[in-house]
């Protein structure tokens, strides 16, 4: 049965969830805050880059079904609210700001049906669901007695709704007292993925809240597994990508995520690590994830090493040299720049005095906005023209497309360095590029 949803928080997580459930024919109000993005997205124009959300809001807004407002009291009729508002790591601290859970919760209180559910998707530490429940009753219509479930989101950028109507999982957290109407509610929300035969796991807040931050300590301390291995095969002349294929063919173990370079950065992976050990330590539990300081660790050396790397190419100094940084993103398929590899490595090398040009296909508007010094274009042969050496951050597919030898006859010096191991190593050297990597040997 269609349902009247609200999502509230437009960003990443928001907007691709209210465009979802809008297409899966339930009729979605979205609220923000931000007026700008509210009309941006009212006229059909995503304020982010996620492939596929442009055609996406323009099959459902003809529909009349997504509708967009300031108004927290516009949701008032909705049958069940998503909290989809950021949890951003706080300034100068590991810990997760989770202050825009607590005022949105609270400003919904009082417009709250008694038949609705709340449905927490944000990434919160574990514990605040039962505390932001708490703190809704004490704000809900009298004889209103809150119903909230948490139900996290495992989306990535780039594939973001592919994986929110279909996730490999639903996680519902629900409260005991009223478990089988929330758990029937959510079904009747997803109805369309759960009849596809897309498993749910129903547990409690603690542990759905607990599953989206151990997922993604678990995808981190993979990573930073590979790049610890990529530090030793540099050490002992090994090749990790060679030593990832081969670790990877057992199944026990898996390929993804054991891809060397310049590590993990974005909006989740770096904050909720962080996050995680604040809220253990807090517990009394930080011993459980002191592993994951080293985790962070090592992806943080990956960077500096990749700085150390161009300097060594470029015969012991940056300053005054021509440094091409192809990609700024944190990840392909994405304008975010949130904690980005690539700009941190470029912002490095520009610090060291390198003349750095950023290119990138779709996010020079929000690497512009982060870092207003470093220049930034979207034109390619612009951006290598010169070059004395090109620094690969983030795999886009029209890196690992280009022909090296166009590339080659538009820079000064044919050095790269290839921090994602995007590139195919044959064709560029024989296109008569010195080719670098990180935990590779050079030849
Ligand atoms: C992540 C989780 O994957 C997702 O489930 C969760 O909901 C949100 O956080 P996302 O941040 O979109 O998603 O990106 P992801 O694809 O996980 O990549 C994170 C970072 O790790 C990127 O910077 C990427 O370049 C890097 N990465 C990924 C590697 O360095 N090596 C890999 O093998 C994979």
């Amino acid at each position: 049965m269609a349902l009247t949803v609200s999502v509230i928080g437009i960003g990443y997580l928001g907007s691709v969830h209210a465009a979802c459930m809008a297409d899966l024919g339930h009729t979605v109000i979205a609220v923000d805050v931000d007026a700008e993005k509210i009309a941006a997205l009212a006229g059909g124009h995503s304020p982010i880059y996620e492939p596929g959300l442009d055609e996406l809001l323009a099959r459902v807004l003809p529909t009349g079904r997504l509708t967009f407002t300031t108004e927290l009291a516009d949701a008032a009729a909705a049958d069940v609210h998503f909290i989809c508002v950021g949890t951003p790591q706080r300034e100068g601290e590991p810990a997760a700001d989770v202050s825009a859970v607590f005022a949105v919760g609270e400003g919904l209180a009082p417009y709250l049906r008694g038949d609705a559910l709340v449905v927490g998707k944000s990434t919160v530490p574990v514990g605040t669901a039962a505390a932001l429940r708490a703190r809704m009753q004490q704000r809900a219509p009298e004889g209103v007695s809150v119903r909230l479930a948490w139900n996290p989101e495992f989306l990535q950028e780039g594939h973001a709704i592919t994986d929110t109507v279909s996730p490999n999982r639903f996680v519902y957290g629900v409260d005991p007292r009223t478990r089988d109407a929330d758990v029937a509610l959510l079904d009747e929300v997803y109805a369309v993925p759960l009849s596809a035969g897309m498993p749910r796991i129903v547990t409690d807040y603690a542990t759905a809240e607990l599953v989206k931050v151990a997922a993604n300590a678990f995808l981190a301390t993979k990573i930073s597994f590979i790049n610890a291995m990529s530090e030793v095969c540099e050490a002992a002349g090994g090749d990790v990508v060679a030593l990832a294929d081969a670790i990877g063919a057992d199944e026990r173990i898996g390929r993804a995520f054991l891809g060397a370079g310049v590590g993990f950065g974005g909006g989740c992976l770096p904050k909720d690590i962080r996050a995680f050990m604040a809220r253990a330590g807090e517990l009394g539990a930080d011993q459980a994830l002191t592993f994951l300081r080293e985790v962070d660790a090592i992806n943080f050396r990956r960077r500096s090493r990749m700085v150390d790397l161009a300097r060594e190419e470029l015969g012991g100094s940056l300053r005054d040299r021509r440094v091409t940084v192809l990609g700024a993103a944190f990840k392909p398929d994405s304008d975010d720049v949130r904690d980005s590899p690539a700009l941190d490595v470029a912002q490095a090398c520009r610090s060291a005095g390198a003349k750095v040009v950023v290119h990138d296909p779709k996010a020079v508007g929000t690497a512009r906005a982060a870092h207003p010094l470093l220049e930034c274009t979207e034109d390619l042969e612009a951006a290598l023209r010169g070059a004395e050496i090109v620094l690969l951050l983030t795999a886009w597919r029209q890196y690992r497309d280009m022909d090296p030898g166009w590339a080659v006859t538009l820079v000064e010096t044919p050095t790269v360095v290839d921090g994602r191991n995007a590139l195919d190593v044959g064709s560029w050297r024989a296109a008569g590029w010195r080719y670098r990597a990180l935990g590779r040997p050079t030849i």
